[in-house]
């Protein structure tokens, strides 16, 4: 597996979609850093890698490395949901992708769907749904904060999903949904502070059978909807909690002493002599010097971390901890040490038949 194969400088291949000028892209820096930039003719993006010119782009596929005036580099992605969750502007608390595709799942959410939800807060969610309702289903997003919805909604039309959602001002723990989508929805979500205000306005609203999914941070607010839901107008009610675990990968220069000379190999302390190559197989001489996080490539490639485990040797032959060239780097992973922890607790039922 090696990354450099799989760069594409710009090369165009059959049925590749290419840039142009108008579209949104998500600029990708190193695997943490990410931005949702609309290329615009003669425009610039200027990050820490140097200054990029729009006009390079157009033309281009996505997922196409491209260079900038000083040598530094960006890859330029196609916006999925997933990769928009994290490039958003967060207005709120939002939903991310292990909570997200539970959700779609669960709620069966298919093309031609109509799907209700409330609140939109930063369309996070409401993103994910309206493309999994597209082109002939309809998401209609209510929210009681103004200022919010009309944020989604010029999201929405830089995304280009604005003729999949709707998104209306409205107090949803107050006023219910609006009555004219009685028996007219295939599914609903909540995302809302008090959801069990809303379950009743939720009954009249499901088609019979249809599930709905309500959202909650805290316990306490999941025992509430439950009773709420705990009525002849609804079954299976199921509450979960979905955990996710990313692994970082590396690449990992492996020191070795294989090629140190002897003065190095038949030296007295303990720890070489476990190492040396005639008492122990090769694997076992391997010791790890030091790892990189792959989000970027030769000059823009972090050191994660130094933890150089072996003493270093003399400086002849191959000396301990030298690394190996890079075409040598085994690839390695490990759980990452920052791993999102509890999001929120995911309540389903369905409407009753
Ligand atoms: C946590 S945010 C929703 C985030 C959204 N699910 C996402 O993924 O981006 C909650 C939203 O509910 C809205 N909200 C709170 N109470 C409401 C109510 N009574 N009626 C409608 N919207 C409400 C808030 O304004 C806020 O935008």
């Amino acid at each position: 597996m090696r990354r450099k194969k799989n760069d594409r400088d710009g090369e165009v291949r059959k049925g590749d979609k290419l840039i142009q000028d108008g579209d949104l892209v998500i600029v990708y820096e190193t695997y943490k850093q990410m931005k949702a930039v609309t290329v615009t003719k003669n425009g610039e993006f200027q990050n820490r890698y140097g200054l990029f010119m729009h006009n390079d782009w157009i033309g281009k596929p996505f997922g196409c490395k491209v260079t900038g005036k000083k040598g530094g580099f960006v890859h330029l992605l196609a916006p999925s949901p997933q990769l928009w969750t994290l490039v958003l502007t967060h207005r709120t608390q939002i939903l991310y992708i292990m909570d997200i595709s539970f959700v779609l799942a669960y709620l069966e959410v298919r093309p031609g769907c109509v799907v209700m939800e409330s609140g939109t807060g930063s369309g996070s969610l409401t993103t994910a749904l309206a493309r999994a309702t597209a082109p002939t289903g309809h998401v209609y997003s209510f929210d009681f904060h103004e200022q919010r919805a009309e944020a989604a909604r010029k999201d929405f039309e830089r995304t280009g999903l604005s003729s999949f959602v709707t998104v209306t001002v409205r107090d949803i723990q107050g006023e219910g949904f609006p009555e004219e989508f009685a028996n007219e929805v295939d599914a609903v979500f909540l995302d809302l502070p008090q959801p069990w205000l809303a379950i009743p306005s939720v009954a009249k609203s499901l088609r019979a059978d249809s599930p709905v999914c309500s959202f909650s941070p805290c316990m306490e607010q999941v025992q509430r909807t439950c009773e709420a839901l705990t009525t002849k107008e609804f079954r299976d009610l199921r509450t979960f909690e979905v955990l996710l675990r990313t692994y970082e990968v590396h690449e990992e220069c492996l020191g070795t002493d294989l090629g140190l000379d002897d003065s190095v190999n038949n030296d007295n302390d303990s720890e070489s002599a476990v190492r040396s190559p005639r008492s122990s197989p090769p694997h076992k001489r391997l010791c790890s010097v030091e790892s990189k996080v792959i989000d970027s490539e030769e000059d823009q490639t972090q050191v994660s971390s130094k933890d150089n485990l072996m003493e270093k040797g003399p400086k002849k032959g191959r000396s301990r901890g030298e690394q190996l060239p890079s075409s040598l780097y085994p690839i390695v992973a490990r759980p990452e040490a920052e791993a999102k922890g509890h999001t929120g607790y995911l309540t389903f039922a369905r409407r009753a038949v």
